[in-house]
């Protein structure tokens, strides 16, 4: 039996915590051998701590042979304890009519306080990810803040940008989402995200070759797939939950598994691609050792994808200029 790996969820009595605690003890995120330790932190106020310990109960009910234990925590600097990984997911979510990027005064801060505890108590390989939003700066506020652990170790997901935008690319193409691969998010988690068709294949093919109404893919394909979660509000009331917390499998899965797959995830920027260097930009990344990564370099890029990383750089490029007082 391998020793369990600790995994610190942030959030655990919201939405998404309870759609995802049940699969990483479930071993459906580490692996079907991997014991875990799971390490949830709620907010110091009695409803939310209540709720985590009415999940914590029913983790216990399913009686995962892989969860070797649960704690419970309200202090950032005990959850984050010799963790392995830490799941950033608890913040506010938006509501209707609101941009993720509304959230930044009000979200930022939690990621300076959350930065250093993760610093200065998680395991020496202890990776990131970050959910709550805007993820990507959210991502750079903690990042910034963090003196042991280098910003390599800290990214934001678009992964369920690659996942809605492979799903509608296979529904026009009339083919199983299986079929569909190498379609790579660029830039933001926001409405101004390019998902980059153009180097994408359906069953081996160029998906322009595939689709070949080029006016859908340049223009509906990539304003629903932005959009996305806004119509899921509008439709719900709530945004997405079950579908963040299997991108966020997903995300760790993939960062976790050696492989020559691309995945989209938001790393901190080296200049790649035409973005501006120390943003948390998703780009194109493949996994060369566990929670080890490199940015694969020299994919094409023609002009109307370039105009497109432009938008959303100088999106991300604001919203560095909005926090630069909770950058340290
Ligand atoms: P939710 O309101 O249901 O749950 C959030 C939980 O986080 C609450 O229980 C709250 O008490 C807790 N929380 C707030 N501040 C905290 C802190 N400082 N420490 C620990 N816990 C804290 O929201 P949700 O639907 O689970 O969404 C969580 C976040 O994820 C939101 O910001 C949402 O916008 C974001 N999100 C991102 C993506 C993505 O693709 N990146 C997808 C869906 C949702
Ligand atoms: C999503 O994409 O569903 C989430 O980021 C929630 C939101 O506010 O859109």
């Amino acid at each position: 039996m391998k020793s369990p790996v600790t995994v610190a969820v942030t959030g655990a009595a919201g939405q998404i915590g309870y759609s995802l605690l049940f699969r990483i003890a479930a071993g459906e995120m580490l692996g079907k051998d991997q014991p875990v330790k799971l390490k949830l932190l709620e907010i110091p106020v009695e409803g939310p701590q209540k709720a985590m310990r009415g999940v914590a109960m029913e983790l216990d009910d399913c009686a995962f042979p892989l969860l070797s234990s649960i704690s419970m925590h309200d202090d950032p600097n005990e959850a984050f304890g010799d963790a392995n990984w830490c799941l950033l997911v608890g913040s506010k979510p938006r509501g209707p009519g609101m941009e993720r990027a509304d959230l930044l005064k009000d979200n930022g801060k939690i990621f300076i306080g959350q930065g250093k505890a993760i610093d200065e108590n998680a395991a020496d390989d202890c990776r990131v990810a970050v959910v709550g939003n805007p993820c990507n700066t959210n991502t750079m506020i903690a990042a910034a803040h963090a003196k042991r652990l280098g910003p390599e170790r800290f990214t934001a997901m678009t992964r369920l940008d690659q996942n809605r935008a492979s799903t509608q690319l296979a529904q026009k193409a009339g083919v199983p989402v299986t079929d569909v691969n190498d379609l790579i998010i660029y830039g933001n988690h926001s409405p101004t995200m390019y998902a980059n068709f153009k180097n994408a294949t359906i069953g081996g093919k160029p998906v322009t070759d595939v689709i070949t109404d080029h006016a859908w893919l340049e223009g509906e394909f990539l304003t629903k797939v932005g959009k996305r979660g806004a119509a899921i509000i509008e439709a719900r009331g709530l945004s997405s939950a079950a579908s963040a917390a299997n991108a966020l499998i997903d995300h760790v899965r993939a960062l976790s598994t050696v492989s020559d797959e691309v995945h989209s995830i938001a790393v901190k920027s080296d200049g790649s691609y035409g973005f501006a260097e120390g943003i948390w930009a998703s780009m194109p990344v493949k996994t060369v050792a566990p929670g080890t990564y490199e940015v694969v370099q020299g994919l094409p890029i023609d002009e109307f994808s370039a105009s497109k990383i432009a938008v959303t750089n100088d999106e991300l490029v604001g919203e560095r200029e909005t926090v630069k007082e909770m950058l340290g």
